[in-house]
Order: structure tokens, then C-alpha cells, then sequence
């Protein structure tokens, strides 16, 4: 706990506007709170974090504090095949928001596709309006630039795993085929749930695409832009940052954009050893 308070004041002091917390971070926190109202009133601040310092924590309203704490993964034996595993997760998480946990979440969950095996990861936001219609992730328009991003490597989709951090389409009122960006809250409730996946998947490379995924694996609020570029560790695992193909759609598919999405990936194929031709390294330069 003293570690966990620790960590916020220093985070606070480096001007940090909020951290993402796990459940059992979450949980302590909510101890002192809880702790904190019953014992008597002190001036000593120095066993307690300051206001400012925990108010830096996603808040949960009491409907999803309560779920959050309804989110305890039960444990998956890693002896079993990678896909049982998996299932087994993806049932897990399946019948968490039985009722109505987040309420600003759909129900029909979308968990991921691809092959468990393979070595390279590829982790997005949440489903849209089409994965949703689907039931697999990246199928609307960002799918169909994440595939040819992929046929420029040499890579078929169903080669790689790809997934999302939230599994679940965030809702808006009277929705239609408009899509919004997941919480901050959201996004936290998520996080166990990925960290398992790639426990499971234990993949040679992870692919962070966009700034959700930044969030969420490297516990920043820092921009993609910032983070691209340079080798990130996950746990172990060489994590990459890059930006999210539908940012590229966004922007026009400005070249530029291109081109470092492209370095990114280039990276990525370097990492898994993957042969690059001439023509490969020299895609979406600007013309001399
Ligand atoms: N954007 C994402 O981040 N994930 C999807 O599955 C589709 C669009």
C-alpha cells in the first residue's frame, strides 16, 4: 500500500493528469478510503495519500465498482493448448456483464481473431458497429487497412492474433452504426482481461495500435506520437506503438503518417526475422 501511494504522489509530481490502476490496486485504495472515513480525524497526512494524489484514480461510480469487483478472473491453467485457454478467458469475460456491467457497454461481446500461435500480436480499441455485426475484430474500414498493411509485410491476417482492449462496443444513445471511443474506466475494467490474453498468446511481438492500447498496456497518457518509433517492454515482450489504422484513414492517408506507421512495421518484421526486400524499406518515402 505505502508502495502503491508512493507511486501516485510520484506520478502526481511529474504532473501525470491520471494513472490507470488495476483491481488489486483499486481495491487497496478503496480500503483506505474506506478506512480513512471511519478513523478519526488527524492532521498527519503522512501515512495517506493526498486528495489530489487519489483523485488521480479512475472513479467509479457504485454500479461499476461493484461489477469491477465482480471482474475477478478465475484462474486458466497454462498446461492446457493455448485455444482452450483462450475459450475458457473469452467465456470468463462472456458472462461478466451478464445484467448490465458497464452500463455504457453493448452486450454482444467480440473477443479476437486469428491464430493463438502466432508471433505477433495486434492489439486495438474496442469493436465498432461492423465488428460488432461480425463478431471479429477490425472488419470495417480500419480492418481493411490493417489487411493490406499486413499484405505489404507478407502477412495474412489469420497469420497473426489480433484483439481488441475492450471486448465489448461502447454505446451511445439512440446508436445506429456511430461508434465512440471507450473511458478511461472502461478501458481500466479491461486491463486484467488483456494481460491474461497475452499470458495465454505469449506472443514474440505485440503491436499497440493507437492510443487506447498505449493507455491501457503502458499505463500512459502519453501520445502515440511520442511512443512510436522506439521498442517498449511489456512483461517481457517487445511491444511497438503505433498509430491506429483508421487515424491513417482520418488523415487522408497522409504520407507521412504512412511512412511511420510503415517504419513501425518494418520493425516489427525485423524483430520476427522476417525477410525485407529493397522495395519493402523504400515504401511511402516521398517522391525525390
Ligand atoms: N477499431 C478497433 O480498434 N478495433 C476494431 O476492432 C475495429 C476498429
Amino acid at each position: 500500500m505505502r508502495q502503491l501511494v508512493k507511486y501516485l504522489e510520484s506520478e502526481k509530481a511529474k504532473g501525470r493528469s491520471h494513472v490507470l490502476l488495476d483491481e488489486d490496486a483499486r481495491q487497496a485504495l478503496r480500503k483506505l478510503a474506506n478506512s480513512s472515513k471511519s478513523a478519526p480525524k488527524s492532521n498527519s497526512t503522512a501515512s495517506a495519500p493526498s486528495a489530489a494524489a487519489t483523485s488521480k484514480a479512475p472513479s467509479l461510480t457504485k454500479h461499476e465498482a461493484k461489477n469491477a469487483n465482480a471482474f475477478g478472473l478465475t484462474a486458466i491453467s497454462s498446461s492446457l493448448p493455448k485455444s482452450e485457454q483462450l475459450t475458457q478467458l473469452e467465456e470468463q469475460v462472456r458472462t461478466w456483464p451478464s445484467g448490465d456491467f458497464p452500463q455504457r457497454l453493448r452486450q454482444t461481446m467480440v473477443f479476437s481473431s486469428g491464430n493463438p500461435e502466432s508471433r505477433v500480436m495486434l492489439i486495438g480499441e474496442a469493436p465498432g458497429h461492423e465488428e460488432e455485426k461480425a463478431l471479429r475484430p477490425f472488419v470495417g474500414p480500419a480492418g481493411k487497412k490493417l489487411d493490406q498493411i499486413l499484405e505489404a509485410m507478407g502477412l495474412k491476417r489469420d497469420e497473426t492474433y489480433t484483439t481488441n482492449i475492450v471486448k465489448f462496443r461502447p454505446a451511445t444513445a439512440r446508436q445506429t452504426t456511430n461508434n465512440r471511443k471507450p473511458t478511461t474506466e472502461e478501458v481500466a475494467a479491461f486491463i486484467p482481461v488483456i494481460r491474461e490474453e497475452i499470458r495465454i498468446v505469449a506472443p514474440q511481438c505485440i503491436v499497440a495500435l493507437g492510443a487506447t492500447a498505449l493507455e491501457a498496456l503502458l499505463g500512459t497518457d502519453s501520445t502515440v506520437a511520442s511512443e512510436r518509433g522506439r521498442w517498449h517492454d511489456f512483461e517481457g515482450i517487445p511491444l511497438r506503438v503505433t498509430y491506429h489504422p483508421s487515424y491513417l484513414l482520418q488523415t487522408g492517408e497522409n504520407l507521412s503518417v504512412k511512412r511511420m506507421l510503415w517504419e513501425d512495421m518494418l520493425a516489427v518484421m525485423e524483430k520476427l526475422g522476417m525477410e525485407i526486400s529493397t522495395k519493402q524499406r523504400g515504401y511511402f518515402l516521398p517522391n525525390p
